[in-house]
């Protein structure tokens, strides 16, 4: 029954196709898997949302993905993480993956003094979900943390290495910076896109922690351990969203690292 089980398609969805930058990762450490991908892009963005209503579209989310037979379901979105996983633990009957903890454990590695700084959406910072994991997992440190609300929108018109972004950062990051951050979580799934823009305002000196590259990494060893990993055949990545969006198909492409992919649109289910 677990072989069966071990070749079903695992279901990633994040609120536009930011978390493409997941599945990237994802392609490279489990080349076996069948991915569905759903992106909610006629209600993205979620990192300006409330807790609430966030969980409710993650729910949404889950729920289509939930009628495709998938065996584990990632969260590929940190405001969606942030807020909405207990909800699905308890609604969906999957093992269900989100980016903030395999975050917060890398970052507890990487940290020499101590002080980790975390940029994220406003929903993400909000929710102190990055504070509560690292303080679980060691009392000693200290977060500082950072909404960065310009970032999304400079990714998704793909000024990715231009000095706009860089003043940007620059202004969003000093404080952090000042303060004597070593580690930087990347805590959104548009920001491994900035990750050299980021590393050059940051400086050498600062480790940077990318929450896809986590992510993938953590999925991998718990479907290991759950016996759930695929360990033959084609991997495979199908894309859903939830509108037409000019460009989708070569965006998609920019955050899988290829020319372009094609996309499908459905409609969810209202909870
Ligand atoms: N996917 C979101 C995140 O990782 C960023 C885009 C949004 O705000 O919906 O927080």
């Amino acid at each position: 029954m677990a072989m069966n089980r071990a070749a079903q398609p695992i279901g990633v969805f994040d609120s536009g196709i930011g978390g493409l930058t997941v599945v990237r990762q994802m392609q490279r450490l489990l080349p076996h898997e069948q991915i569905i991908y759903l992106g909610d892009t006629a209600r993205v963005p979620y990192g300006t949302k409330s807790a609430e209503t966030v969980t409710r579209f993650a729910c949404e989310d889950a729920a289509f993905l939930a009628t495709q037979s998938v065996k584990a379901l990632v969260v590929a979105c940190n405001s969606a993480s942030a807020s909405a996983l207990p909800e699905l633990g308890e609604r969906f009957s999957l093992p269900t993956f989100g980016v903030i903890l395999p975050g917060a454990i890398a970052a507890n590695e990487a940290t020499r003094n101590g002080h980790i700084g975390v940029i994220g959406t406003q929903a993400t910072i909000r929710s102190g979900a990055y504070e509560r994991l690292v303080g679980e997992l060691n009392r000693e440190l200290r977060v500082t943390s950072q909404a960065c609300p310009l970032l999304v929108p400079l990714v998704e018109e793909g000024w990715l290495d231009h000095e706009v972004t860089d003043a940007v950062l620059r202004e969003y990051l000093a404080p952090m910076l000042v303060g004597g951050v070593d580690t930087l979580v990347l805590g959104c799934t548009h920001y491994p896109l900035l990750k050299e823009s980021i590393a050059r305002v940051a400086g050498p000196e600062v480790a940077l922690v990318d929450s896809a590259e986590t992510c993938a990494a953590f999925v991998q060893r718990e479907l290991q351990w759950q016996h759930l990993l695929a360990t033959e055949g084609e991997g495979s990545v199908r894309i859903h969203v939830t509108d037409e969006m000019e460009r989708v198909s070569e965006m998609a492409g920019r955050f899988l690292g290829g020319p372009s992919h094609a996309v499908q649109q459905v409609e969810l289910g209202v909870l």
